[in-house]
């Protein structure tokens, strides 16, 4: 089947968030700027979501983080002195990490009310056609990247397409959780969603991880601002509402995923992408057989 639909124009990342888990390191630098190997993990993203063909990118920002939107400017100065230093690899590096014009919207988020808000308060901005959500907390490694690999999914199924794997049951707690449906390959439908169910409540072990493919339709189910777990507006509450009378899958992506917004997480994944980077993998094995 391919019902030819929409294409994904837009992502929106939530960038909001306090970063508590990682304090002091985040007490005036923003978690999405701890580095993973040679680049902070909201650039992980945004060039997941871009080599992903997404045209316009939406950060659902808060107070303290505008050091996330200056990241991605033109530095004229510093690419001078690379230049006059004849660093020539290093620019290209630095001019890879620039948004072209017209590419980055900012809204805020005032008030931490739950991911189903933030996802909210770019609904302006998204309008009326489908959209990406891409959380930075959640990096995985793999060509093609793990959005572009739900693109095709969502290529052939339309609808909404959300990054499933499994995880052990005592952690279904800190995810949201699919009713399983239909098995397709590496896509399965989804017949159910519930948002961190204590294990022994959990209709199945698969988790969302945080990827989403969404439709418009998703604004008006969370425009309720109705509460659910951990007294948050929840999008999983609010996907929910959309089973039934849309299609929705969930994709088995293909690549290794970690969760940095846990410190281990973020120490997998930067042994993981140092390991794998040739200009230091040799060194980084040193050290740690060293330790
Ligand atoms: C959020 C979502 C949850 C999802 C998770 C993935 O939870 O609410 O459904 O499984 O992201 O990282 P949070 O990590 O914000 O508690």
């Amino acid at each position: 089947m391919n019902v030819n639909p929409k294409p994904v124009r837009k992502a929106v990342f939530p960038v909001a968030g306090l970063g508590t888990r990682f304090l002091p390191a985040t007490k005036v630098m923003p978690k999405e700027m701890l580095p993973i190997n040679d680049r902070p993990l909201i650039q992980h993203v945004y060039e997941e979501a871009r080599d992903a063909g997404i045209e316009e990118f939406i950060f659902v920002t808060g107070r303290y983080k505008n050091m996330l939107e200056e990241h991605f400017d033109y530095q004229p100065e510093l690419e001078q002195t690379l230049k006059a230093r004849g660093k020539e690899d290093m620019l290209a590096v630095i001019r890879d990490s620039e948004m072209p014009e017209g590419k980055l919207f900012l809204t805020r988020q005032p008030k931490p009310l739950g991911l189903g808000h933030a996802v909210w308060c770019a609904h302006k901005l998204i309008g009326d056609e489908p959209f990406a959500i891409i959380l930075p907390d959640d990096i995985v490694s793999h060509e093609p990247g793990c959005l572009a690999q739900m693109i095709e999914t969502y290529n052939e199924y339309g609808g909404n397409v959300v990054a499933v794997k499994n995880v052990p049951r005592e952690e279904t707690k800190k995810y949201g959780i699919l009713d399983i449906g239909e098995e397709k390959g590496d896509a399965v439908a989804i017949n159910g969603l519930v948002e961190k169910p204590d294990p022994k409540d959990a209709p199945s072990t698969l988790s969302i991880i945080g990827r989403y493919i969404l439709q418009p339709e998703i604004f008006e189910h969370l425009a309720a601002f109705e509460r659910g777990a951990g007294n948050e507006v929840q999008l999983t509450d609010a996907m929910a509402k959309l089973l039934g009378n849309q299609a929705f899958h969930g994709l088995r992506f293909k690549g290794q995923h970690f969760d940095c917004g846990s410190r281990l997480g973020f120490i997998a994944a930067n042994l993981a992408y140092s390991l794998k980077d040739p200009e230091i993998s040799d060194g980084v094995r040193e050290i740690l057989n060293k330790l």
